[in-house]
């Protein structure tokens, strides 16, 4: 497991971007202004360091708490590949990331299916429109939700046995992966979750 975090020089941690977001009045949540649950974004084999310097940035201004991408070993080992998510997450940095090679992922499935929702539109699959998915959540004290591959997707052998929702959207091919997630976190944000 490589927590990113590590690699940073205290002066990289200082959020500036984050506080000067948190200065502008936010929904209630919790009734203490926080989300009362915990939010983990989790990736399954991202391809693109830049979307996940991307989705640091976005978790950290809506709410998520950690953000785990299963990768390929390479990433684990690859100071070029970490260089790059930390210039992409610019201001928030890495901290919220948790690098674990993709093969821990089925393990991770198993402990964690109950608290697992899938994010994503593909053929054959059930699933409903990501505006329900706060009707879904409120008895969760821990969510995760799971997003695929930039090329693949989330493989269907693992969507059968989870929740799915998926971002309406009419162009033939499917949303960024970064973009996604965006939407997503926003919607929860939104929707203001107790
Ligand atoms: C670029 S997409 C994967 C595309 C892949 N070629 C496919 O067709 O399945 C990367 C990830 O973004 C998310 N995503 C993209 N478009 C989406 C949509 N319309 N609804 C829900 N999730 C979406 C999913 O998690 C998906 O695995």
């Amino acid at each position: 497991m490589a927590n990113l975090a590590l690699l940073q020089s205290p002066s990289q941690n200082s959020n500036r971007s984050f506080k000067k977001i948190n200065a502008q009045p936010k929904p209630k949540r919790g009734g203490k202004g926080k989300m009362s649950y915990h939010l983990r974004i989790v990736l399954y084999r991202p391809q693109a360091p830049e979307n996940v310097g991307l989705i640091l940035r976005t978790a950290k201004s809506l709410g998520a708490k950690e953000v785990i991408a299963f990768v390929n070993p390479e990433w684990l080992r690859n100071p070029k590949i970490h260089k790059r998510i930390k210039q992409v997450s610019t201001g928030v940095g890495n901290d919220l990331l948790t690098l674990r090679p993709q093969e821990e992922f089925e393990k991770f499935l198993e402990t964690h299916k109950d608290h697992l929702i899938a994010i994503e539109k593909t053929e054959g699959i059930e699933s409903l429109p990501i505006t329900d998915i706060h009707h879904h959540l409120t008895h969760l004290s821990e969510i995760n939700l799971l997003f695929g591959n930039e090329g693949r997707g989330i493989p269907k052998k693992y969507l059968k046995d989870l929740k799915v929702f998926h971002i309406p959207y009419d162009y033939p091919n499917s949303l960024n992966l970064s973009h996604s997630v965006a939407i997503t976190l926003w919607e929860l944000y939104r929707s203001n979750l107790p």
